[in-house]
């Protein structure tokens, strides 16, 4: 808490209306308006959230205008290059880096709650065989709240954590469980000796008649992948969580909601979406035709995987997945790839255009991502799925800094009504 002070002045106003400032640890000052109802009977009007920090958190920082994103201090660059995926979840829930024996034991709870109750593995058979994995996803994972009774007194902190436990572990169990059953295969059982990512790609790609031997580059590839999407401040899935929660509810419920709103194209949906974008423009003649497309206002068509609310500027995930990209595509042997070089060139021609220039509009996390996913054989349908495993790890770091604040309330926005007056009812044949 600072001692700035910012002032409103309006017409019908008395006076002035002074308003506290606080000041994060980095960032910019946010104007306090908790009070302006009361006081000055106004509500402020930022649909949206373009200008409105919904909380106060201490988990990640984003300077779009410079590409920054941080957890916990760290940049990511460093994560990246030196990190894991348990490790940077560790970092995210508990606020610091895990020394050997924390980590050893935080691995021990995720991969000792990696099984899914044998009744939950039927609610997949009531599913059309080719219903979308996030689709299972958003029933399953709410479904949860129907099988922990041991973990939702949302007032006893071991409870909290466990079900974090739990939702982490058994996110990439439901996700493999939901790719079998749309592959037709039997589900496979996850094994608590491998590690997160490569127990994940056993459970999506063993079959029973056959040995599966993790590839240490697709295990790192993901790693990696996941550590990037691990969690990105108060982005629409998480601020999600987070309203959801704050009226108490399961946390299972919670991170449903997340799954729920990660799915949308301008969101998660993102990663399948650019991949059906650049399999309709086709080959590198049609970019100029698609560029003129998102430029044009009336016309629906984006450049998927373009601009970002916050970034103004490259997407430093982005500038990592590009790179990792072409290491994975070049150790697959397959570095002339059509797709890669398709998004390359559609990426330089619209960073030479002043209409991405002008407003913003960079390749975000999702350019490339779903380009990696599919050399290591994801298929397209599970790329948000896979965005999904790795928020939870920022979903229920969120969800437990927000149950930590002795001070927080049920999230309930106001309106600005735009709709009728009063008016009086009318019988059914008086009405015009
Ligand atoms: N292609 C063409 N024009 C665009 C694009 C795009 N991808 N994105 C924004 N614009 C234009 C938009 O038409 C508007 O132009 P004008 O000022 O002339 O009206 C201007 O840029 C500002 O756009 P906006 O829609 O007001 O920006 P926003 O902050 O509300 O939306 C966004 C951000 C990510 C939803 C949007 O950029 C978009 O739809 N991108 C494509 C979808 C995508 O890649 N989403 C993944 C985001 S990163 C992963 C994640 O965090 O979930």
């Amino acid at each position: 808490m600072s001692d700035k002070k910012a002032f409103l002045e309006c017409d019908g106003c008395e006076g002035k209306i002074e308003l506290a400032v606080h000041s994060g640890s980095v960032g910019p000052d946010s104007v306090d308006i908790t009070r302006l109802y009361a006081e000055a009977g106004l509500f402020t009007f930022d649909p949206g959230f373009l200008s409105t920090a919904s909380c106060s958190s201490a988990i990640t920082y984003i300077d779009g205008d410079k590409g920054i994103l941080r957890y916990r201090g760290y940049p990511i660059e460093q994560l990246a290059a030196k990190s894991t995926f348990l490790e940077v979840a560790h970092l995210l829930m508990y606020g610091e880096l895990p020394k050997v024996d924390q980590l050893d034991e935080f691995t021990d709870m995720v991969m000792h709650h990696t099984m899914i109750n044998q009744s939950l593995q039927r609610f997949f058979q009531g599913f059309h065989y080719d219903a979308h994995p996030m689709a299972m996803m958003v029933g399953v994972v709410g479904s949860l709240s129907g099988f922990y009774h041991d973990s939702i007194n949302m007032r006893d902190d071991a409870h909290r954590h466990l079900a974090a436990f739990r939702l982490i572990a058994k996110m990439p169990t439901i996700a493999a469980a939901a790719y079998k059953h749309n592959v037709g295969e039997p589900v496979v059982y996850p094994r608590n000796d491998l590690s997160y990512v490569g127990n994940l790609l056993r459970m999506m790609f063993s079959r029973p008649c056959e040995e599966y031997i993790v590839d240490p580059l697709a295990e790192r590839a993901m790693d990696l992948l996941f550590i990037l999407h691990a969690d990105h401040e108060q982005n629409a899935s998480t601020s999600s969580v987070r309203l959801v929660g704050s009226s108490g509810a399961n946390p299972f419920a919670c991170i449903a909601a997340g799954v729920a709103s990660l799915w949308g194209p301008a969101h998660g949906g993102a990663n399948e979406a650019v991949l059906d974008m650049l399999e309709e423009i086709g080959d590198a003649s049609q970019i100029d035709k698609y560029i003129d497309k998102a430029k044009d206002r009336n016309d629906p068509f984006r450049l998927m995987g373009f601009g970002h609310r916050v970034y103004k500027n490259y997407d430093p995930r982005a500038k990592i997945i590009r790179e990792v990209c072409l290491q994975v595509l070049e150790k697959l042997a397959d570095s002339n790839n059509p797709l890669f070089e398709l998004a390359r060139r559609l990426e330089e021609r619209a960073l030479h255009d002043d209409y991405f220039l002008e407003r913003g509009l960079y390749p975000n996390v999702d350019f490339y991502s779903g380009i990696i996913y599919r050399a290591l054989g994801i298929p397209e349908s599970m790329f948000t799925v896979m965005f999904a495993i790795a928020r939870t790890a920022g979903w229920v770091s969120h969800w437990l800094e927000m149950l930590d604040d002795p001070k927080h309330r049920i999230g309930r926005p106001r309106q600005l009504y735009v709709g009728a007056d009063r008016r009086d009812y009318l019988p059914i044949d008086q009405r015009a």
